[in-house]
């Protein structure tokens, strides 16, 4: 149970001085009657603004067909952001939304997004080992060496250090393309892997993260996704632009 005003503005709808003048208003109903408190504690399942249930009161976890030039950044001032994808209101959600991981601006493909804190830990620890699956096509054919390399693991610089990468799986594909299988998730990892192997990158698309895969959502659409170990069941809704 939580305080309705509370329940509102954490979910992005309006402040909680606001949340009285809809309830004054007639507006927020809950459990079929109209609610003229918005200091009453209520159940967020039980609650109607505008005759529609809540925007997933209980967290949100949304899955993304990121197109190539948007950044995960919440910075607008880095260029158009992934979140300009997601309904406006989702962006005033405390906890906020956030990504599960990053793809760089050039790279496209699947991107989970949510406000629970404990699944972006548990989805991004090296820990977990969760897979994630990236489709490259690269400026030349791909080698069985190249193979061999990805799975011995590379050394890469960062930040001045050298660090070794896990062992990853790299898939020969027809043309110039392959499947890269890893089990982290470094800055810019799969680039900087090809590029020390002398192989430059021309796109690169996720495909799998973990259970989760693209299916037939088009670039630029999100899906909601039932919450792993939710205390209730999330419908799934397709969505777009704005
Ligand atoms: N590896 C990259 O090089 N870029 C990404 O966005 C993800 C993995």
């Amino acid at each position: 149970m939580r305080r309705l005003d509370q329940l509102l503005s954490s979910l992005g709808y309006c402040s909680r001085k606001q949340a009285q003048a809809w309830c004054d208003a007639g507006r927020v109903w809950v459990a079929g009657a109209p609610l003229d408190d918005a200091s009453r504690k209520v159940d967020p399942a039980q609650v109607k603004l505008d005759d529609a249930p809540l925007d997933f009161p209980d967290g949100l976890f949304v899955l993304l067909h990121k197109p190539v030039g948007l950044v995960c950044s919440h910075d607008s001032g880095e260029g158009p952001r992934v979140y300009d994808l997601l309904p406006q209101r989702w962006q005033q959600r405390d906890p906020k939304v956030t990504t599960i991981g990053r793809l760089d601006k050039d790279t496209s493909g699947l991107l989970l997004l949510t406000d629970q804190g404990a699944l972006v830990q548990r989805l991004t620890s090296p820990k977990h080992h969760v897979e994630k699956v990236y489709l490259a096509t690269l400026d030349r054919a791909p080698t069985p060496e190249m193979s061999e390399a990805f799975a011995r693991g590379l050394e890469l610089t960062e930040d001045g250090e050298r660090v070794k990468t896990r062992p990853a799986a790299l898939r020969v594909l027809e043309g110039n393309r392959a499947e890269v299988t890893l089990h982290e998730g470094r800055y810019h990892q799969v680039r900087r892997m090809f590029a020390a192997l002398g192989a430059h990158v021309v796109s690169l698309e996720r495909t799998r993260l973990g259970e989760w895969t693209l299916g037939d959502l088009p670039p630029g659409r999100w899906k909601a996704l039932p919450l792993p170990c939710s205390l209730s069941p999330a419908g799934e809704r397709v969505g777009e632009r704005g």
